[in-house]
This record gives structure tokens, sequence and C-alpha cells, in this order.
């Protein structure tokens, strides 16, 4: 099994690094900000509650994403997952600490990718995402080839998120520096954490996370 969280701020890249590692290494991306957007559609009660404070940039209770990782970590069959927008929170990184230990399972990486807040509104602006496959774009540095369409799937229906303005990224990132980034020491000292530049390219950036899998599986 080969367990990692990606951690870093909102657009530091997270999502577009666990796609590609889904492709090349056959891992399960568990993404709370997805399982999150996929419940809100829903109609739930539970639906209804998060899209406000998501929309606000807020953070969703501890309950609400522990309970839908949980529920993943319970059914999927994978040889391994990556941990996207999650753990958010210390009761988050105690909670998958106790869930993997009841599987049987470690974390083998934890994953920083640290990039500059100018950088993350350029990205946060510019990105648009794919409704129907999730492939992620970006106006200037990724965009599809054929305007409109998306080339991994052929659909057109291509969406910008509804927390992707400058009002809600200040919240998340204000979020994030409160309650992510302690985060940093929790996993440093449990000597699991690596970081690696996510203001560089797409490709270097995944070179630079592949040479962290293979350091983190040889030790
Ligand atoms: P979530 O969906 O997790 O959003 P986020 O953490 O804010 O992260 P993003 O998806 O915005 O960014 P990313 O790092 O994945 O970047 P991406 O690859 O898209 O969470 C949304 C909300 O849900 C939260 O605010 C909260 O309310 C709630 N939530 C979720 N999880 C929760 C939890 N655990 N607890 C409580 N609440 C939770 O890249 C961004 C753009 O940059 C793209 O356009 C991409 O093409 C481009 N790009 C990527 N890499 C590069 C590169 N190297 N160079 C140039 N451009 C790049």
């Amino acid at each position: 099994m080969t367990n990692i969280i990606l951690l870093g701020p909102p657009g530091a890249g997270k999502g577009t690094q666990a796609r590609r590692l889904v492709e090349e290494r056959g891992l399960v991306q568990l993404s709370t900000g997805d399982m999150l957007r996929e419940a809100r559609t829903s109609g739930t009660e539970m639906g209804k509650k998060v899209a406000a404070v998501m929309d606000r940039g807020d953070l969703v209770t501890d309950d609400i994403v522990i309970g839908l990782i949980e529920e993943k970590l319970k059914t999927a069959r994978a040889k391994g997952f990556i941990f996207d927008g999650f753990p958010r929170t210390l009761a988050q990184a105690d909670a998958l600490g106790a869930l993997l230990k009841r599987s049987g399972q470690e974390l083998d990486a934890v994953i920083e990718m640290r990039v500059d807040d100018e950088a993350l509104v350029d990205r946060i602006s510019g990105r648009y995402t794919c409704g129907n496959c999730g492939e992620v774009y970006h106006d200037r540095t990724k965009p599809t080839a054929k305007p409109g369409v998306c080339d991994v799937c052929g659909s057109t229906d291509l969406r910008r998120r509804a927390d992707d303005n400058a009002e809600s990224l200040k919240q998340r990132l204000m979020e994030y520096y409160k309650k992510t980034s302690p985060l940093m020491g929790y996993y440093y000292a449990a000597g699991e954490l690596f970081t690696v530049d996510g203001l560089a390219d797409i490709d270097a950036v995944a070179k630079s996370i592949a040479d962290v899998l293979d350091r983190a599986k040889g030790a």
C-alpha cells in the first residue's frame, strides 16, 4: 500500500497532482472537496448545510469530513490512497491516523506543496474544471487544446467553482494558515513530512513528488 497526503493552500496544485498519481501509480484519490461538492448537488440536508460554508470559504465541520473519509476507506479497494485536501485540522489528522491504524495501514509520506500567495490568486482566478470527468485546467498555464472542449473526455461542460473568487479565497487562505498549517509541525515531528516546490511547472512538481515517493518507499 502507498498512502500519501498532499498538503498545501488552496490552488497549490493538490488536485492536479493527485490526478496524475491516479493515472501513473493506480492510487485512489480521496478529495474531501470533491466529495463535498458532490454532496451539495445531491439535495440532501448535509449538502445544503455544507454549500453555504464552502461558498464563504470556511471549513466544514470535522465530523462531516471524517465521516466521508471513513466511509470511503471502508468501501474502496485500492493499492493506496492520495488524501487531497484532508486532513485540514489537527482533529482530522488524529482521526486519519486512527482510521489507518484500525485497518492495519500507515502513511508513507505527507507532501507539502509550497506556493506563495501571489501565485495562488493567479491559479485560482484562472482555474476551470470539466464537469464530466473532473480534469483541471487554467486559462493561461493549462488551457484546453480546443476552446470549450475537455481534452480528456470531450465534454463541453467546463465550469468555474463558486468559491473561486477573491473574497472566498481570502477566507480560504485565512482558514489554511489558522487551522491547516499547524499540520506541518505535526507531520514533521512524526518524521513524515516532505516539501516540494509547488511553484515549478506541473511536470516538474510531478517529478519532485515521484522522487519523494521513491525515497519514502526506500526508507
Ligand atoms: P478543496 O476542493 O479541497 O479546495 P482547496 O484546498 O481550496 O484546493 P483547491 O481545489 O482550490 O486547489 P488545488 O490545490 O487542488 O489546486 P488545483 O490542482 O486545482 O476544498 C474546497 C472547500 O471544501 C474548502 O474551502 C472547505 O469549505 C471544504 N473542505 C474540503 N475539504 C475539507 C476538510 N478536510 N475539512 C473541512 N472542510 C473541507 O490547481 C489550481 C489551478 O492551478 C488549476 O487551474 C491548475 O491548472 C493550476 N496549476 C496547478 N499546478 C500548477 C503548476 N505547477 N503551475 C501552474 N499552474 C498550476
